[in-house]
């Protein structure tokens, strides 16, 4: 059994108390958001009112998921935290290393052969902590949460933004970065901010065509890739109960392209038929108990209007299928009004693949109403005009799916069928000819279509729509095919048409697999070796930064002043560099080598004060480290915005960046340079920027005295002799100054255990 059934039931036990208290304070009927927020506070029951939007909270998740590229740096950085397990139950789940070429067994071969070491280590780390361990080929990583772990009415965070997926089984789910994640494995508090609530009412029912991916792709239209920002979705009314689990699944999933922090629905008939169809009947049985709890009050969903802060409303029975893009989620176009926009806009209507599957939809239902259309193909003499592709999303799936004759269908299509694992959702696609970047257009049932993110060629126009709309498109092979109205002609030169898509929400026999592919923890991990390789291109164990001296920082030269826009992508770049995720030394050969610097505006150049000479960013900070000068990264406004990466702060930490100073910080990335030990400090008056030089040397002349509040004074010497003395801002509570003096968060929960 993977799902913990005491922390669940631990988790309804106080729901009761807490839903009330939080009711009582509040003082009004509450949504099912603010249920969950407030039965996970960290402080225990409710005792204030959070503003929505601004307050920061501390929370007490249930479970962490995590998948095996974001795992790396995070496992690495919990070993440091000196605890024998971890503190909530965590899972790990290798489905990002898989490269999808020829076909799932090759494919796994391949990938066994070239991350084995990743896999050995995540396995091991897993074992010595407590952790369940989902082998490659297992999954990918939200399918099998929402097959094995989430509950109604229960808090997760994950190392990876889909992590929202579990919203279709009535969580409140967020995807996190890695130091957030280690924190609650450490047994602290997670902090977010007390989101803002978009609600989506769904009347009618869905029918022909249209799906619950219809719904989202609707939702995006709406909102726009940014309308969800700081924000939880939450799907409610009579429509809501007529989607499937995992079509809610999918729904959820998709918020993560509307910038939501995360997506939701109230407990249902639909997730109890889905715990117990996935073997949970003890969830279901004690979800039954506090069923109201699991849901938004009846006068909230009644007077939406006055308990959300926006509000969406959507008839499915009016809902036409969606295809979205290219190249942006949001880019909505009803099937039927796709020639004329695509012809506008000179989009290829030639489709070349058709792709099925990812965490976002490759659930059986999913599979089945494709598999319908893939049927009516063979049975009316049509041949798949594009290439087809299916990603199935557990082996759970594909086993059930294969027993019951569903890939055997796709396969008479000349589908591929590709592991169980993320493969081209991630750009872990070995496209032939990709290469060469011709202009052309694939349609899948994913959920991202960036430029590049499938197959890595910048004219590869991606379009989003449902499962079974990727099957009727990838038969006609036209990308404006509107199966609704359109003909096609088949090998005996008739006219056919397809039928509406018909599909099952479980499989009749219930679903079986032979080797789920989960490794369970050994109940006492601690004779656990955890092996990495001193010569390792890929791991490296960290050693735990330096703790403060004590002493101010004299004599820092500046490494480089950031230009405009400097993200977590300027600072510690993806792509290529994604190998190097667990191992920082290696990975720190990408630092700051994509932001602009203010002298010169290039990228990736700055002057060494050593040698006097110009120089890549990492070198030059090298050569600073290997002499043991202290620098400082000068940076805008909104430094650090982006992703949560915790490399961006881990990185000029390990290269000997001791400040960076900037006008304004992302938040998040302000508190990853606080957990690893950095000082990150604000100009407090933005314009002391322009006084920065290239020669410039710093002196932090009263950080002896650092306290909460009290700004700090930094002289800034220039080449020529000359002096600024200028003031510089922070945020640092006590409890971070602690973390500044230990060397890092993670050295001082270390030196408390052993307190
Ligand atoms: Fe991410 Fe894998 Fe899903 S890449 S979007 S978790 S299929």
């Amino acid at each position: 059994m993977a799902f913990d059934i005491d922390m669940i039931k631990a988790v309804y036990a106080q729901i009761t108390e807490r839903v009330e208290a939080a009711r009582k304070i509040v003082n009004h009927p509450l949504t099912l958001s603010e249920k969950i927020l407030y039965a996970h506070l960290w402080d225990g029951n409710p005792s204030k009112v959070f503003t929505r939007g601004k307050d920061y909270v501390d929370f007490a998740p249930d479970r962490i998921a995590c998948q095996d590229a974001t795992a790396q740096m995070a496992l690495l950085q919990f070993m440091q935290a000196g605890k024998p397990k971890v503190a909530v139950p965590t899972t790990v789940h290798c489905d990002h290393l898989i490269q999808a070429k020829i076909g799932a067994d090759k494919d796994l071969q391949e990938a066994l052969n070239t991350s084995n070491e990743v896999f050995n280590f995540l396995g091991s780390v897993s074992n010595k902590y407590g952790i369940g361990f989902w082998k490659p080929g297992a999954g990918i990583i939200h399918q099998v949460v929402l097959e094995n772990y989430a509950f109604p009415g229960g808090m997760m965070i994950g190392t990876d933004s889909h992590t929202v997926n579990a919203g279709g089984l009535g969580m409140v789910a967020i995807g996190v970065g890695g130091a957030d994640a280690v924190d609650v494995m450490a047994g602290m508090p997670w902090e977010l901010k007390f989101p803002k609530l978009i609600g989506v009412k769904l009347t009618g029912k869905l029918s022909g065509w249209s799906s619950s991916k219809d719904v989202i792709l609707k939702v995006a239209d709406i909102l726009t890739v940014k309308g969800g920002t700081g924000a939880i979705i939450e799907y409610f009314g009579e429509g809501a109960k007529s989607i499937s689990c995992t079509g809610k699944g999918t729904i959820c999933n998709m918020g993560a392209e509307v910038g939501a922090t995360t997506s939701t629905f109230g407990y249902d008939d639909s997730m109890e038929r889905y715990l117990r169809i996935t073997g949970r009947d003890e969830v279901a049985d004690a979800a039954n108990q506090v069923r109201a709890h699991l849901t938004g009050d009846p006068e909230a969903y009644a007077n939406p209007e006055k308990h959300f802060d926006q509000l969406i409303e959507i008839n499915l029975s009016e809902l036409k299928p969606h295809i979205n893009g290219p190249f942006t989620p949001d880019l909505a176009t009803p099937v039927g009004e796709m020639t004329e926009k695509a012809k506008k806009n000179d989009w290829p209507m030639e489709v070349e693949w058709g792709l099925i599957g990812s965490c976002t939809n490759s659930s059986y239902e999913d599979l089945t109403r494709a598999a319908s259309v893939a049927q009516q193909a063979i049975d009316k003499k049509l041949k798949t005009r594009a290439e087809f592709g299916i990603n199935p999303g557990s082996e759970m799936i594909r086993y059930t799916a294969e027993r019951d004759g569903l890939l055997e269908v796709f396969e008479k299509l000349d589908a591929r069928i590709f592991t169980n694992a993320c493969g081209p959702c991630i750009g872990q696609w070995a496209r032939a000819g990709a290469d060469k970047q011709p202009k052309n257009t694939i349609v899948h049932s994913f959920n991202r279509n960036f430029s590049k993110r499938a197959d890595g060629n910048p004219n590869t126009h991606a379009f989003v729509t449902s499962p079974e709309m990727v099957a009727a498109i990838a038969i006609s092979g036209r990308l404006d095919f509107n199966p609704m109205t359109d003909k096609l002609t088949n090998e005996s030169g008739e006219e056919v048409m397809l039928e509406e898509p018909t599909g099952m929400e479980f499989p009749p026999k219930g679903f079986d697999v032979e080797d789920s592919g989960y490794v369970a923890p050994p109940a006492d991990g601690s004779n656990v070796e955890v092996v990495v390789a001193p010569d390792s291109k890929r791991l490296q164990l960290l050693t735990p930064f330096e703790p403060w001296d004590g002493k101010n920082i004299t004599g820092a030269k500046l490494l480089i002043k950031a230009f405009g826009k400097c993200t977590t992508d300027h600072i510690s770049m993806a792509g290529p560099w994604l190998r190097y995720r667990g191992h920082l030394d290696n990975i720190s050969d990408n630092c700051l080598i994509g932001a602009v610097n203010a002298f010169g505006k290039e990228t990736n150049k700055v002057k060494n004060q050593v040698t006097g000479k110009y120089g890549e960013v990492p070198a030059t900070q090298r050569v600073y480290k290997a002499e043991g000068i202290p620098t400082v990264v000068v940076g805008d406004h909104n430094y650090g915005e982006g992703s949560s990466r915790e490399h961006a702060a881990m990185e000029p930490r390990h290269l000997g960046v001791k400040v960076v100073l900037v006008k304004s910080f992302a938040r998040i990335h302000e508190t990853n340079l606080k957990k690893q030990g950095m000082l990150g400090i604000t100009f407090a008056n933005e314009n002391d920027y322009d006084l920065i030089q290239e020669d410039d040397t710093f002196n932090f002349i009263d950080l002896e005295n650092f306290a909460p509040d009290k700004p700090l004074t930094v002289e800034i010497v220039h080449a020529d002799g000359s002096k600024d003395t200028i003031k510089a801002n922070h945020t640092y509570n006590q409890a971070q100054i602690k973390w500044f003096k230990a060397g890092s968060a993670l050295n001082l929960i270390k030196t408390q255990n052993k307190s």
